[in-house]
């Protein structure tokens, strides 16, 4: 039930004006913008992050609305404001839920602090599929990852409730199944069975829903032959009754109008009946809403009020959870000051550390003992371009203060040992023009002090010179941050351009060569993998990640970092991930393919560390349950090296038999635990119904099986060490 203050704006409303509050507009069209504000007929924007024109924009909302009626303002505050973090694939290879929480409770109040009242995260898309550029932006493969992930954030975002101080709304999105995307297409539409649709790609929205996430934003594609937008099933039965969302539902950028486009809805009216009657409440309109269509189809029937009121009802509750008809404005200088506040790149130095994942570490290549070399050559466009060690979806960020990691290493190695640079490869161009360039994101630049084109093979002659001189090369590879993300798919999964290549000549020199590994899905680093003893995947780090790169590679951060995805080979092993099932004999040579292995690169969960771990002693505290009981599988983590580190000990189960065929392998619990070097810690999972239930297309609902369950316990989704139990009836 609503308050007595939204009940009585709502009886004093006009059907124009209470479809003004379920428009919200980017905020590019200026003048049509603060035309529509004039008429009161904007209930939100985005795309604004100036304090100073927020202001204003309020303002005009109050003056131009009969019943002073404050905008809520909403942004793409994906991984940070002012402050970048690490991309959300990186957050997500921390398996630290707490750190995420932090990270995001700085993002928010940065957004909070310029006028921000809502965020557009998390996405909680599973993603299988790294063609798709929008894996970047989720949490990988994994439902129980992808879930803790996605509360943390909700958390962080949004604090202990809607409203506290500092914080936004969450709205996780795209709801739901974007990230099956046919052929990794973005925006292509997914098809999805239902037990995958139930097991899969509903869990994380579920977790950020029992988080309280406030908001919801529909999906642009077609789910199931039924778009998103205009899916009564997926925003109604699915999300409010079996979720028990209670928050308000917005469309994706223009998805209303899609529906139309999408061959759905006869005509642009028809997508706005559709898509209310649906269950969405808050249209994104770029221009020319479906909604503005919504007056017309209540005088018609077509809509009832009581539908409006609905909508009206939530858009204006959360305004007043949020305090704004109290309060809309905010200070400039102390906005200026939050952005500014140090502690906040403390945060994101820490959060890039803790997001890098070490591949691969021949012996003991890393850490670099500092005090051995007097030559350090960094190799690589990506090492030195401020844009893209910040990664996509960012826009108020500040390159200068943009640490990359060739500022990083000279920082480290100042007065110690010269350092060399040498772009050694140039990347590709984009060859499509990207509408985020034009939202303000920035193209990725050149790196710094780079004016002119290189000359290819001088350049490549160049760094491999740098490296035959140099003690050990560093050497920076991945994609540029324009080829991932939104609307950035890919074909191949090869690193672009001339960069293998480089890296190969490097190699050849003889210098011992790390390679440092830019990128937001897997990279086709076959080559890589046989021949560089050292592989540390840095992501795209944020604002202070060349500084945690440094304290990475010379040892004083230990990676602990675990990946959320399987990486595969190569392209052609895609879709790939952990939770498969068995569905042939396993001893037939025919179920791999022609040319290429069936197994991944590196597992789902692997990561290494400069400490050594040694899981040992399962058990299980009863061999035998009943199936609303559970068991505690213990185990003990054993550091077997003299550096202290951290370990991320994962469990595993398989169900061997049931009403449906279970997958050989489901993570269901990880801990993230300091060891200290020599020492062993005992962990404990608990394994109960709710780990083992899941839905069943043979009965079409939740089951909990009596079975024989299998138990791994390990650092990835390879672990060996085992035990098992019994649930009976
Ligand atoms: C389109 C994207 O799909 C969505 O994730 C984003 O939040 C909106 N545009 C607003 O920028």
């Amino acid at each position: 039930m609503s308050s007595p203050r939204v009940e009585n704006l709502l009886a004093q409303m006009t059907t124009a004006e209470k479809v003004g509050q379920l428009t919200q507009y980017f905020y590019f069209q200026v003048d049509e913008v603060e035309e529509h504000l004039a008429r009161g007929g904007v209930g939100s924007v985005l795309f604004v992050t100036d304090p100073a024109v927020l202001n204003r924009l309020q303002k005009q909302a109050l003056e131009g609305s009969r019943h002073q009626i404050p905008l809520l303002v909403g942004f793409d505050v994906i991984h940070g404001l002012r402050t970048i973090f690490p991309v959300p694939i990186a957050l997500a290879a921390s398996w630290d839920t707490d750190l995420i929480e932090r990270a995001q409770t700085v993002a928010a109040r940065e957004a909070r602090a310029v006028g921000i009242h809502w965020a557009f995260a998390p996405m909680v898309d599973i993603a299988r599929d790294p063609r798709w550029g929008r894996m970047i932006e989720g949490a990988g493969e994994d439902p129980l990852l992808g879930g803790d992930v996605a509360a943390a954030q909700v958390r962080g975002l949004q604090g202990a409730q809607l409203g506290d101080s500092d914080r936004v709304v969450a709205g996780p999105k795209h709801f739901a199944g974007y990230g099956a995307a046919l052929g990794g297409r973005d925006y292509d539409e997914a098809d999805i069975s239902d037990q995958e649709f139930y097991n899969v790609y509903l869990e994380p929205f579920r977790a950020a829903v029992d988080a309280g996430a406030g908001n919801i934003m529909a999906a642009y594609m077609d789910l199931n032959g039924v778009p998103a937008t205009g899916n009564r099933w997926l925003l109604t039965d699915i999300l409010r009754e079996h979720l028990g969302f209670e928050g308000f539902v917005v469309s994706d950028a223009n998805s209303a109008r899609d529906l139309w486009t999408h061959h759905f809805a006869r005509d642009l009216a028809d997508a706005g009946v559709r898509a209310i009657n649906a269950g969405l409440d808050l249209e994104m309109a770029i221009h020319d809403p479906a909604f503005g269509h919504l007056e017309a189809a209540v005088e018609n029937g077509l809509v009832t009020i009581e539908r409006i009121d609905e909508s009206v009802r939530r858009l204006l509750t959360v305004k007043e959870q949020l305090g704004l008809f109290e309060n809309v404005f905010v200070d400039e200088a102390v906005a200026a000051q939050v952005l500014a506040d140090p502690a906040h790149r403390e945060v994101a130095r820490e959060a890039a550390a803790r997001s890098a994942v070490l591949l691969r570490n021949e012996d003991g290549a890393l850490p670099l003992d500092a005090d051995a070399l007097s030559k350090v050559a960094v190799i690589g466009h990506l090492a030195d371009s401020p844009r893209d060690t910040l990664g996509p979806w960012v826009f108020d960020y500040d390159l200068d203060e943009t640490v990359t990691i060739l500022d990083g290493l000279r920082a480290r190695f100042e007065g110690r040992a010269e350092v060399t640079y040498a772009v050694g490869a140039a990347l590709p161009e984009r060859t499509y023009e990207s509408m985020f360039e034009e939202m303000g994101q920035g193209t990725s630049g050149p790196p710094r002090g780079l004016t002119e084109p290189i000359d290819a093979p001088a350049e490549l002659d160049r760094a491999v010179a740098h490296a035959s001189e140099a003690d050990v090369a560093i050497v920076v590879l991945g994609e540029r941050q324009d080829m991932i993300g939104e609307g950035a798919s890919r074909a191949s999964l090869e690193l672009p351009g001339d960069q293998l290549r480089l890296l190969q000549e490097v190699v050849a020199t003889g210098t011992p060569t790390v390679l440092v590994l830019m990128n937001g899905r897997p990279l086709d680093i076959v080559w890589a993998t046989e021949n560089v003893p050292a592989i540390l995947d840095v992501w795209y780090p944020g604002t202070q990640g060349g500084a945690a790169v440094a304290d990475l590679l010379l040892g004083d951060a230990v990676p602990a970092g675990k990946l959320p995805f399987t990486w595969p080979r190569s392209v052609g092993q895609v879709p790939i991930h952990h939770a498969v099932t068995r569905s042939h004999d396993p001893s037939k040579q025919w179920r791999r393919y022609w040319d290429e292995e069936s197994t991944p690169l590196f597992p789902f969960g692997h990561g290494l560390s400069y400490a050594t771990f040694e899981h040992s002693r399962i058990a299980v505290d009863r061999a035998s349950v009943g199936r609303d009981e559970s068991v505690t599988v213990s185990v003990d983590v054993t550091n077997t090296s003299s550096v202290d580190g951290v370990e991320v000990a994962q469990l595993y189960l398989h169900q061997r038999h049931g009403t449906s065929s279970r997958p050989m392998r489901q993570l269901k619990g990880y801990r993230r635990i300091a060891v200290a070097a020599g020492a062993t810690e005992r962990v404990t999972f608990e394994v109960g119904p709710a780990q083992r239930r899941y839905w069943s297309a043979a009965t079409r609902d939740w089951v909990v099986d009596a079975s024989t369950f299998d138990v791994y316990v390990g650092g990835s989704a390879a672990a060996e060490l085992a035990t098992e139990f019994t649930v009976t009836d």
